[in-house]
């Protein structure tokens, strides 16, 4: 380069940085940096596609009516804003409880939902890294919570999401078990969705339903303190609770709220189980702790193993008279 050339480049630099914009050179290392980061999050990301996991399910190839167990793993993100983190976040929990559920016999485990304080990048590639330590072998499934939006709340999209996992709405078979995620992240159901359940329950064999937040008809666990319906949603929240009774559906499982709780409702059962490592806020719940779910499901019915972080299993039939 001709010193003319240099000497120009040189004092364009120098002045950019006096008026405190970045230089080029500081541009193209963090172009650099931010494409490094987008491979990474797509390499550290792709073993998760729903696909691939439910492949790796298909291959334990149960028959009809054989028992066999899978994991629930409830809400994992840390905390939206640092005072919550600092005052109730307990960090490595979610990567402990995480870790044990690989030594279980169990098919495969589902995240609740609420992977991530926020949908982002950075967030997910955080996340996908928390993934990648444990060493995850057990297939991972997961429904959608309001966290891994792009907002936790508001309307907005789940772009990255489906990117990283799939779709929203999904179902599949195992052991002659119908296993259905449903999207409640956006606070609300659609009809699309209301007509979707009812199609895809219209089933003959067991069902259980998987989805992030609970509706407001189940009372106790949509209050915070003394304010009811906050932490629930309404909107095609009966019809959806219609249709699980019509369909004879076995269990509903939730997330959302950082306890555990069950409760039954015109004859279905549901189990909120969202203490896989999310601050534990005092929001006047009962049974807020930190803990995991074994499901067996065989001729004999369905049983729930609660796992809390600290101390034994408990059988959830007995862990049920814990609660409201
Ligand atoms: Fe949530």
């Amino acid at each position: 380069m001709v010193p003319e050339i240099v000497n120009y480049v040189r004092m364009r630099a120098s002045g950019l940085a006096s008026l405190g914009l970045p230089t080029e050179k500081e541009l193209r290392s963090a172009s650099r940096k931010k494409a490094a980061a987008g491979l990474r999050l797509e390499k550290l990301s792709a073993p998760w596609k729903r696909e691939l996991q439910l492949e790796k399910l298909r291959a334990v190839g149960r028959e009809s009516g054989e028992e066999f167990s899978f994991a629930v793993l409830g809400d994992a993100e840390p905390g939206r804003f640092w005072i919550f983190r600092k005052l109730f976040n307990k960090k490595g929990v979610f990567e402990t409880q995480l870790r044990r559920v690989q030594s279980r016999p169990v098919d495969f485990s589902m995240q609740m939902g609420d992977m991530v304080s926020r949908g982002i990048k950075r967030n997910y590639l955080q996340f996908f890294r928390r993934l990648d330590h444990v060493g995850v072998r057990v297939p991972y499934l997961t429904t959608l919570g309001n966290h891994d939006r792009r907002f936790p709340h508001g309307r907005c999209d789940a772009d990255l999401y489906r990117s990283f996992f799939g779709r929203t709405n999904y179902h599949f078979d195992h052991g002659g078990v119908r296993f259905v995620s449903l999207d409640s992240s956006l606070i609300r159901l659609t009809r699309w969705q209301l007509s979707w359940l009812d199609r895809i329950l219209d089933f003959p064999g067991r069902k259980i339903v998987f989805t992030h937040i609970p509706p407001v008809g189940l009372r106790e666990w949509t209050k915070i303190a003394w304010r009811r319906e906050v932490a629930g949603f309404k909107v095609g929240a009966d019809e959806m609770m219609e249709i699980f009774s019509a369909r004879a559906v076995d269990r509903v499982y939730l997330g959302h709220v950082h306890a555990f709780g069950v409760q039954e409702y015109k004859g279905v059962r549901y189990v909120l189980s969202g203490g896989g490592g999310s601050p534990l806020y005092p929001v006047g719940q009962s049974n807020v702790f930190h803990h995991t779910l074994a499901v067996c499901i065989g001729p004999d019915g369905i049983r729930e193993t609660l796992h809390p972080l600290h101390g034994r299993p408990i059988p959830v039939s007995e862990a049920a008279n814990l609660i409201v």
